[in-house]
């Protein structure tokens, strides 16, 4: 409990920064958390273009196996890329957070509980909303959190945005077509959705059962009433 408060107040800092781009239109993330082949693809892309840099490390990797129907041969051999991690470990990045800020100015914040706290459609627009500015280190802005420290890591995806004289963007050199990255970014952000609520899952199916139950016992207490007032009346 006490380690998901200290990620929510770190979070909170750059909340305030990305203030500036509150007023921006936020496109609807449309995720399904019922579709596992989606959170498993977003949780592949996750470890590999965001989990050199983010952790989610309130998450273990067999808990996510388990939730995610992956089993755990497949999660060490195919979605793991933490040198020397075991399934049983939490996942952490791989680069120490000193360093980290050192190289970026600011050090990646734990993505565990992003999605809850920005919410899913900031992050899915967050992830489309990269653009060409040459005056940023990366040369790269964010439209919904600007002056943002993070390279646009999926380029090579979805090529590169450049602002036109109108105000709007034309985006070429990726290699997957606007749809493809919209579903890329959907996975991701629904692999982290799920990762913020976790037990969303199960509460889901968990449903279920207290209504089955509630029925059974509804049965039993009506049987049980009439043989009480069997004699009485
Ligand atoms: C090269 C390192 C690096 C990689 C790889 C990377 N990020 Fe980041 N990311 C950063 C840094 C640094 C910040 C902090 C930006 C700031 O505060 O200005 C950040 C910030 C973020 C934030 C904003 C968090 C917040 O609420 O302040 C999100 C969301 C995010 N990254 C998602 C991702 C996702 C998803 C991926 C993979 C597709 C990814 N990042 C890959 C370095 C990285």
């Amino acid at each position: 409990m006490k380690k998901l408060l200290i990620a929510l107040v770190t979070l909170v800092p750059s909340l305030a920064f990305a203030a500036g781009g509150a007023n921006v239109h936020l496109e609807s993330a449309n995720i399904d958390l019922n579709d596992t082949e989606s959170l498993q693809r977003g949780l592949d892309k996750f470890q590999h273009y965001c989990a050199g840099c983010h952790s989610t490390q309130y998450q273990r990797y067999n808990r996510v196996a388990e939730d995610l129907d992956i089993s755990l041969d497949d999660m060490r051999d195919k979605y793991m890329v933490v040198e020397g991690a075991k399934v049983g470990d939490l996942m952490e990045n791989s680069i120490p957070e000193v360093d980290a800020a050192k190289w970026f100015g600011a050090a990646p914040p734990d993505l565990t509980l992003v999605a809850r706290v920005r919410g899913e459609d900031w992050l899915y627009t967050y992830l489309k909303s990269f653009y060409h500015d040459e005056s940023r280190p990366f040369g790269v802005n964010n439209t919904v959190f600007p002056s943002v420290a993070m390279p646009h890591v999926l380029q090579d995806l979805q090529g590169l945005s450049v602002k036109q004289e109108d105000g709007s963007f034309v985006t070429t050199g990726g290699k997957l077509t606007a749809e493809e990255y919209d579903q890329v970014v959907r996975d991701i952000t629904g692999f982290l959705v799920y990762s913020g609520d976790p037990v969303k899952l199960e509460r889901e199916s968990l449903g279920w059962w207290v209504m089955g139950f509630l029925f059974i016992f509804f049965i039993v207490a009506y049987l049980l009433k009439k043989e009480y007032w069997k004699d009485v009346h």
